[in-house]
C-alpha cells in the first residue's frame, strides 16, 4: 500500500498546492519520506556532499566576478582576489579547500555504500548515477585545476591531455581537439572555464537530481542491509522507518555542525594543507619554457595517477599474461556464448597490447580503475548485503583493499623509484582482483543470517 500524503486545501499554501505539487513533494521526500532508523556516522556523508555541492556553486559564483579566464591576465587576477578583493581570500580558500573535501566526504560516502552494499537490487542505479557523478566530479577538478594558470595547473594540464595522444591512431589529433592549440594556451584556458563554470556543473546538478530521486524510489539501506519495507504497519510505514524531518533533519545538522568546524579550521589555519590541498607549484605563474621537477597532480587524483605511472612495459607483459591464463579459465569454465567469446576477447587484446606502447594500457588501467566501480551491482554475488553479516575474511579483503587504495594515493604523491613502482604494480592489482573475482570470493565462506528487523540501541 502507497503512503498517502495529505495536502492544503485552504489558504496561500492551499491556493499554491492546487497548482503546484509543494506540501505533497515536501512530505514525499522530507517529512514522510521513512528512513531506516538505524541511521549511523556513515550516513552523514551524502547530506554533507550536498552540501560541499553547494558551497562550491556559491562561492565559485563570486569567485568568477572577479576571474578573469585569460592566460595573460588569469594568474594575476586570482592574486587580485586574494589580496585586494573584500574577502576574496576566505571565497577562494572555501572553495579551494571544499575542492579537496568533496572528495574526503564522497570518498567517505562511496565507502559506506561498500560496505553496506547499497549498490544491490534494488538501488543498482542510485550507484550506477553515483559512479558517473564520480566522474564529472573529477572531470570537474581537473578543469578547474588550469584556471589560476600557475605552474601545476599549467604542465598538470599538459601531461594528461598528452596521455590521449596515447591512443593507437586517433590520439594526436584528439589531443589537439581538446587543447584547441599544439600546447596548452589560452584556448585551452577559456573552454576549461567554460567547462568548469557550466558545463559539468549542470550535469553534475542533474546527475544529483537523478541519484536522488532514484534513491527516495526504492528507499535508503542501512547498515544491516536489509528492507524496511518488508515489513510494513497497517498504515503502510515501514515499522523500522522514521521521518526524515524532524529526525534526519537534526542528525544531519549535527554532523554539518561538525563538518564546518573542521572545515573551518583548514580554511583559517591550514588553506594549502602542507601543499596536498594547494601544490606550492601552483604559486608560480605558468611558464611554458620551464618544465616543474615534480609533476604531481592533487592528492584525489594520486591513487590513479599511481597506477598509471605503474604501467611499465615489463607491467604490460605481466598483464597480458594474466589476461591469457583468465582466457584459458574462461575457455575450462564458461558455458554458452562465453564459452569462445572470452577466449576470442582474450587473444584480441593480448594481440592489441603486443603492438601498442605501455603509455597507451597506463590509461586504460586508470580509466578501468574507474569504470569498474559501475559494475560492482553486478560483480557482488554474496547472500547477504552488509559487511556485518559477512565472512570474516571478507571484511580482511575489503581492509586489503583500502589500503591497497590508500598506498597507491601515496605513492602518486611521491617521485617514483623502481621500488616504489613495483609496490604500485602490486597494489593496481589487488585493486584490480577485488573487483574481478568478486563474483566468485563474494560468495565463500559462512554467511551470519541478518536479523528480521533492523538491530538499533536508543540513546
Ligand atoms: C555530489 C556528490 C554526491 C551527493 C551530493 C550525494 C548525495 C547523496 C545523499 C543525500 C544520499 C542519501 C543520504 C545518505 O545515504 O548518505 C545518498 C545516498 C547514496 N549515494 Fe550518494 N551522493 C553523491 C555521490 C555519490 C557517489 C560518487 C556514489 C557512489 C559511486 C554514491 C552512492 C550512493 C549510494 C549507494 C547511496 C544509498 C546509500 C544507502 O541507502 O545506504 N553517491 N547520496
Amino acid at each position: 500500500m502507497a503512503i498517502e500524503h495529505e495536502v492544503e486545501t485552504t489558504g496561500l499554501v492551499g491556493w499554491i498546492d492546487r497548482r503546484f505539487p509543494m506540501t505533497s513533494t515536501w512530505k514525499k521526500h522530507v517529512s514522510e519520506y521513512y528512513a531506516p532508523k538505524n541511521f549511523n556516522f556513515w550516513y552523514f556523508f551524502g547530506s554533507l556532499a550536498l552540501l560541499v555541492l553547494v558551497n562550491q556553486i556559491v562561492t565559485g559564483i563570486f569567485l568568477t566576478m572577479n576571474y578573469k579566464p585569460d592566460a595573460t591576465l588569469a594568474f594575476s587576477s586570482v592574486e587580485y582576489i586574494m589580496r585586494e578583493v573584500p574577502w576574496g581570500w576566505l571565497i577562494r580558500y572555501m572553495h579551494s579547500t571544499g575542492a579537496s573535501m568533496f572528495f574526503v566526504v564522497v570518498y567517505l560516502h562511496m565507502f559506506r555504500g561498500l560496505m553496506y552494499g547499497s549498490y544491490r537490487k534494488p538501488r543498482e542505479l542510485v550507484w550506477v548515477f553515483g559512479c558517473a557523478i564520480f566522474l564529472c566530479l573529477m572531470a570537474e577538478a581537473f578543469f578547474g585545476y588550469l584556471l589560476p594558470w600557475g605552474q601545476m595547473s599549467f604542465w598538470g594540464a599538459q601531461v594528461i591531455v598528452n596521455l590521449f595522444s596515447a591512443i593507437p591512431l586517433i590520439g594526436p589529433d584528439l589531443s589537439l581537439w581538446i587543447r584547441g592549440d599544439y600546447v596548452v594556451s589560452d584556448v585551452t584556458l577559456n573552454r576549461f572555464f567554460a567547462f568548469h563554470v557550466i558545463a559539468i556543473p549542470l550535469v553534475l546538478i542533474g546527475l544529483v537530481v537523478a541519484h536522488l530521486v532514484a534513491l527516495h524510489e526504492v528507499g535508503s539501506n542501512n547498515p544491516d542491509g536489509i528492507e524496511i519495507k518488508a515489513k510494513k504497519g497497517p498504515d503502510g510505514i515501514p515499522l523500522d522507518g522514521i521521518p526524515f524531518h524532524p529526525y534526519y533533519s537534526v542528525h544531519d545538522f549535527m554532523g554539518v555542525s561538525v563538518f564546518l568546524m573542521i572545515f573551518a579550521a583548514i580554511i583559517f589555519f591550514a588553506p594549502e594543507m602542507g601543499g596536498y590541498f594547494l601544490e606550492a607549484n601552483n604559486f608560480i605563474p605558468a611558464n611554458p619554457l620551464q618544465t616543474p621537477q615534480e609533476i604531481a597532480p592533487v592528492w584525489y587524483f594520486t591513487a590513479f595517477y599511481a597506477m598509471l605511472r605503474a604501467t611499465t612495459d615489463p607491467f604490460k607483459i605481466v598483464l597480458m599474461i594474466i589476461i591469457a591464463l583468465l582466457g584459458l579459465v574462461a575457455l575450462v569454465r564458461a558455458r554458452g556464448k562465453w564459452k569462445l567469446g572470452l577466449p576470442l576477447l582474450a587473444v584480441l587484446v593480448i594481440v592489441a597490447m603486443a603492438f601498442t606502447e605501455s603509455k597507451f594500457w597506463g590509461v586504460v588501467v586508470m580509466g578501468g580503475a574507474v569504470i569498474s566501480l559501475f559494475f560492482l551491482p553486478w560483480l557482488d554475488r554474496s547472500p547477504v548485503k552488509s559487511i556485518r553479516y559477512r565472512p570474516f575474511f571478507h571484511k580482511v579483503f575489503y581492509g586489503i583493499f583500502v589500503l591497497a587504495f590508500l598506498t597507491l594515493g601515496f605513492l602518486g604523491t611521491k617521485p617514483p623509484s623502481p621500488a616504489s613502482t613495483l609496490i604500485a604494480q602490486i597494489c593496481a592489482l589487488i585493486y584490480f582482483a577485488f573487483f574481478l573475482g568478486m563474483p566468485v570470493w563474494t560468495r565463500l565462506g559462512t554467511f551470519k543470517q541478518p536479523p528480521e528487523r533492523v538491530r538499533f540501541k536508543p540513546h
